[in-house]
């Protein structure tokens, strides 16, 4: 039987998919960072000695039982001895052969992998929200930080060092093909690092079950050779442009007359609040609602006008707008590039 998704819901499949189509987001595959390299070698050995290791414990089981004898058998002193080295190679060598190896090389990609072992190019804060990711580009000069959403961009071959916080429960940062897990705990800052060594798109998801949107909090890390990248970063530093038509500037006027502007702020208007995304430069990003929809007018303006039935639970109400008022800022916003 074909399961139907409940009324208003996006069947999860399109909404799993919305990441792979804006941008060429692959699905998580080979590394594409040294931190994800390590961990990648770490788990291949793992898994291919883990294989040896159970194939050659079944041969010994078949071995076993085609040479079982009967329960009569006497004890003789040759027989205790055998036994007893057959225990010591078994039990104790083989492991230890095994394991041991294993044991420092998992001590050896921890170090490799430790935030702290050499100094990072980019310090990135990343909050977790219920249920999208809040990205602060740090810089000692306050004028030159800003703030965006869902979309972490990187230099490629730059070690960037993420601070990793919440403000509600704990979620977890996960982009497979650039590093492992790490938690976002409310109260508390986590330190990971990520460094991508090819240009590209990577898929994250939160990896921490953290209430009903869990599944749609996803973000993209886009890495740019590092001219593009800070190309990237000089246009995002900037304020909202001014509107070029007189559309957009009534759109700005309603805009910042609704309730949309106590939740979000576009830098250069009254519009200030924080507790939802940043939407100074929405209209530059990839998708909407933390990877759920790709950015596109239709997806927009259907996000706008009930984000409920679009993402249930999530924190955006629906906000009563006339259909005037709707035009105007759903033109607004695909203005803010
Ligand atoms: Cu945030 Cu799961």
């Amino acid at each position: 039987m074909k399961l139907r998704p409940a009324s208003g819901r996006l069947p999860a499949s399109l909404a799993s998919s919305a990441l792979a189509a804006c941008g060429g987001a692959r699905p998580a595959g080979s590394p594409a960072g040294p931190g994800a390299e390590r961990i990648a070698d770490l788990f291949w050995a793992m898994t291919g000695l883990g294989t040896v290791v159970f194939l050659i414990v079944c041969a010994g089981l078949v071995y076993a039982l085609a040479h079982r004898r009967g329960p009569m058998v006497a004890p003789t002193p040759e027989r205790d001895r055998r036994r007893t080295r057959m225990i010591l190679l078994f039990g104790a060598i083989l492991p230890a052969l095994v394991l041991v190896p294993l044991l420092f090389w998992t001590f050896s990609t921890i170090g490799a992998i430790d935030p702290r072992a050499r100094p990072s190019d980019l310090v990135v804060d990343v909050v977790g929200k219920q249920w999208w990711w809040q990205i602060k580009y740090r810089h000692p000069d306050p004028r030159r930080s800003f703030t965006t959403a869902n979309e972490l961009h990187v230099p490629v071959g730059r070690r960037v060092e993420l601070r990793l916080t919440s403000t509600d429960v704990i979620h977890s940062f996960w982009v497979p093909e650039l590093h492992g897990k790490t938690d976002l705990i409310p109260g508390r800052e986590n330190v990971a690092w990520i460094e991508a060594s090819r240009p590209g798109v990577y898929g994250g998801q939160c990896a921490e079950y953290c209430g009903m949107q869990h599944a749609h909090m996803g973000l993209l890390v886009i890495a740019h050779p590092p001219e593009e990248f800070e190309r990237w970063a000089a246009g995002q530093r900037e304020a909202a442009a001014e509107p070029a038509d007189s559309l957009a500037r009534l759109g700005r006027k309603a805009f910042v007359g609704s309730a949309c502007a106590l939740c979000h702020a576009v830098r250069g208007t009254p519009a200030g609040g924080n507790l939802g995304p940043d939407l100074t430069h929405l209209a530059s990003r990839r998708t909407l609602a933390a990877g759920l929809l790709p950015n596109t007018p239709g997806h927009l303006g259907g996000w706008i006008s009930n984000p409920q039935a679009l993402k249930p639970g999530t924190r955006m109400p629906r906000v009563p707008l006339s259909r005037r008022e709707f035009q105007l800022i759903h033109h607004y916003l695909q203005t803010l590039r």
